[in-house]
């Protein structure tokens, strides 16, 4: 007998992006996503803002995934959402509104980890992807995260490393803030760095302790001292070197990022190594970890693009492996800001 599908509704409000998507068991049938260009003008993500601006998305970016997925809520056999981390006002939007909305349709309600969620999008089916097996090495690269983790199954994660200070996302934004790029300045490095000399300038990369973990404020603080020093000379020194300076540090990031990921390879035996969260949209480092498919003989697993930054159908997954387990929450479960990957 065939089982019964299962349709999940899934909520992502942690940070500057309202979304929601449809899933039916392991398919994604919609995941919209809205985001809050408001942040641009600030140089960064404003809370107060965030949290307002989710207010004012979330009804319509759901009704819209229902719409696009063609259910109707009666149909939704549990709603799950990102209790944390992230930021507080932001998650307390998603939190309540899918409180009430399970309530209203007497479904369980399905807490979901926001890190988890990056690194399990890679089992969203979908035909042109690989689904990782078990034990894998992530490498989480978001704008709140750095993680090298082994995942040894759906719920269970080893970290192997992490930042002692900025997550790599924040190194991209704050590298571009200094050149006088908006917010968020990750994608543009991307897009300046393809018609730039990654070999023209040099950053020199940091050290730490356990050779796994990761450091970014020196490198940010390199990057300053070297335009300060390049502008007295060259007033248009950015705006004359724009290209090389976006892919000289985008190269230095990816050298860091690759040589800490081949390592935990090394120290583990693991070969299937799989990236995950924001900034892998990042070109260098998808191509960069392709290539280790024939120097290194691995197996990788680079996530669609639309998986990569924040979406609900990365919660949506983690809520159907979880309703398959009946790991349920109480209508009185709160958000939190800061979660361990475990949790
Ligand atoms: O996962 P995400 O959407 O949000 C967090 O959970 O933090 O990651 C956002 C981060 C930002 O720092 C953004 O600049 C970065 O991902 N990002 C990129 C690219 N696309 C997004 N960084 C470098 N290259 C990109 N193409
Ligand atoms: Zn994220």
């Amino acid at each position: 007998m065939k089982s019964k599908s299962i349709h999940i509704l899934a909520i992502e409000s942690s940070c500057d992006d309202t979304s929601a998507a449809v899933l039916r068991n392991n398919t994604v049938l919609s995941n919209v996503v809205a985001n809050q260009d408001i942040h641009a003008q600030y140089g960064g993500v404003v809370p107060e803002l965030a949290s307002r601006a989710h207010q004012q998305n979330i009804v319509p970016v759901m009704q819209q995934a229902l719409a696009k997925a063609n259910i109707t809520a009666n149909q939704l056999d549990a709603i799950a959402f990102t209790k944390g981390p992230g930021l507080m006002g932001s998650l307390l939007v998603g939190t309540s509104f899918a409180k009430s909305l399970a309530l209203a349709l007497d479904i369980p309600l399905i807490a979901v980890n926001h890190m988890q969620a990056h690194v399990l999008a890679h089992f969203i089916k979908d035909e042109a992807q690989r689904i990782p097996e078990f034990p894998f090495l992530c490498l989480t690269i978001s704008g709140g995260h750095t993680q090298i983790l082994k995942v040894e199954h759906y719920n269970q994660f080893k970290i192997l490393g992490e930042t002692i200070d900025d997550a790599v996302g924040e190194a991209f934004d704050k590298s571009a803030k200094i050149m006088g790029l908006p917010y968020p300045g990750g994608p543009l490095i991307d897009r300046y760095a393809k018609s730039g000399n990654k070999k023209a300038f040099k950053f020199s990369e940091p050290k730490t302790d356990n050779p796994l973990n990761f450091s970014f404020s020196g490198l940010k603080t390199a990057i300053l001292y070297f335009l300060q020093k390049e502008i007295k000379k060259n007033p248009n020194f950015i705006e004359d070197h724009k290209e090389d300076i976006c892919a000289s540090i985008q190269h230095t990031i990816v050298n860091i990022l690759s040589k800490r990921i081949k390592l935990a390879s090394d120290q583990t035996g693991i070969t299937r190594v799989a990236i995950a969260g924001g900034v892998s949209a990042n070109s260098e480092i998808r191509a960069t970890l392709k290539s280790f498919e024939n120097t290194l003989n691995w197996q990788t697993y680079i996530p669609k693009f639309e998986y990569t930054t924040d979406n609900a159908a990365m919660i949506g997954i983690v809520g159907y492996y979880k309703y398959l387990q009946k790991d349920f929450d109480e209508n009185d479960i709160k958000a939190t800001s800061r979660l361990d990957i475990n949790a």
